[in-house]
């Protein structure tokens, strides 16, 4: 008995599939931390449990989490067995599935001016700043925006696609969400003259390679991502059918669609966007709820084995298309999100506004 409670405890050991490697977690320490101390690129972004970027799957042993998985992963996700590697810290041995997508350039800071405000909606704006320094990102990824006396940056999608060789005017499209620090102040005009800083580039929101059929759901201003990764699959001549779903509540909230009309038209392959109303009906728009839209799309594009989907929006948009999306037979390593997460879908984690 006293021979195993003395025992030298060794550090549970973590292996990583497909890539294989391998490293030790140290006492209390969390699997991302461990991996990264070891040199390994293991994706990830906020490290506080709410971006989903260091989402994995546990083949097996046990973890413990520090915040549950459940406030970003979805309960198909858990089922399935996916963990945030940023949050669980290994109760045993581990083998877990991470898709690595590669070292991506460390983010990076530069101060910057809003150079422009423009309505697309009448809760949305396109907002461009101008930065003192090249910024470099790639298309569907986000940055971190801060101002004077911002109580936390707050995270935006780039709109457009980016630059070959990075650019000084970067834009997204921020909608005003009643009761938010950084929107209400932007949309009243308080900060046209703030000294800002960009933190870029962030996420691992991109295109993944393939040749199948694309199946892209955007709600709101989480068309923001989608625009600019259609954008720059069509300057590269992307060739794989698409379908944009887009989702509103009445007509006043769709926007974008000649920008949208003119990626259809250059497209190489087959595109198709299906704007969706949930509470007007309108001509040449579906009506219902966006998601109710994802079963005929998947059917419309061959069927759910070689679809990948990029979904984006508010995060109950996100959790509903995961669903049904794995209830049709997409594989949850094939859907890629970026939940558009704020102060309020935050406190319930007990963290601080990103
Ligand atoms: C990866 C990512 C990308 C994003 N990209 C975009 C984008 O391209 N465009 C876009 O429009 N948005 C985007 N967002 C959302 C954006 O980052 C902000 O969260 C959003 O603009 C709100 O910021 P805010 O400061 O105005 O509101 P916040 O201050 O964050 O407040 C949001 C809401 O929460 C309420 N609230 C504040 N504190 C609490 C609390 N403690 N408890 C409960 N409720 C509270 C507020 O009253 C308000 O209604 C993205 C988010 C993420 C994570
Ligand atoms: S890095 Fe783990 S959830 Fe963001």
């Amino acid at each position: 008995m006293f021979k195993k409670l003395f025992a030298k405890r060794t550090d549970p050991q973590v292996e990583l599939v497909p890539g294989g490697e391998r490293f030790a977690v140290g006492r209390s320490q969390t699997v991302l931390e461990s991996a990264l101390k070891a040199g390994i690129a293991y994706p990830h972004d906020c490290t506080v449990g709410t971006c989903g970027s260091c989402r994995s799957r546990l083949i097996s042993g046990k973890v413990d989490a520090i915040t549950p998985f459940g406030y970003t992963l979805s309960r198909e996700e858990l089922e399935a067995g996916y963990i945030l590697a940023c949050q669980a810290v290994p109760e045993s041995d581990l083998l877990i599935e991470v898709e690595m997508v590669g070292a991506e350039a460390a983010p990076q800071a530069v101060a910057a001016r809003l150079a422009a405000m423009q309505d697309l909606t009448h809760d949305i704006k396109l907002v461009t700043w101008e930065t003192a320094a090249a910024l470099h990102y790639r298309a569907g990824q986000y940055m971190k925006v801060t101002w004077p006396g911002a109580p936390g940056p707050r995270a935006y999608s780039f709109s457009a696609a980016p630059l070959p060789g990075g650019q000084t005017r970067v834009s997204s499209f921020i909608r005003k969400v009643p009761g938010g620090a950084f929107t209400e102040r932007l949309f009243a005009g308080e900060l046209a003259d703030a000294a800002f800083e960009i933190e870029a580039a962030h996420g691992t929101f991109w295109l993944r390679d393939g040749t199948g059929p694309i199946l892209l759901v955007a709600g709101g201003s989480g068309l923001a991502p989608i625009m600019s990764l259609l954008e720059d699959a069509a300057n590269r001549g992307m060739a794989r059918d698409a379908i944009l779903l887009f989702g509103g509540r009445a007509a006043r909230d769709l926007y974008c669609g000649e920008a949208i009309a003119a990626l259809a038209a250059r497209w190489q392959g087959r595109f198709e966007y299906r704007p969706v109303l949930s509470e007007e009906p309108v001509e040449d728009c579906r009506f219902g709820l966006v998601t109710g839209e994802i079963p005929a799309a998947l059917t419309d594009l061959g069927g759910s084995g070689t679809v990948q989907a990029y979904l984006c929006g508010p995060p109950a948009m996100i959790d509903a298309a995961v669903a049904l999306l794995g209830a049709q037979g997409v594989g949850l390593s094939e859907i890629h999100y970026d939940k558009f997460t704020d102060a309020s879908t935050i406190s319930g984690t007990g963290m601080a506004a990103r």
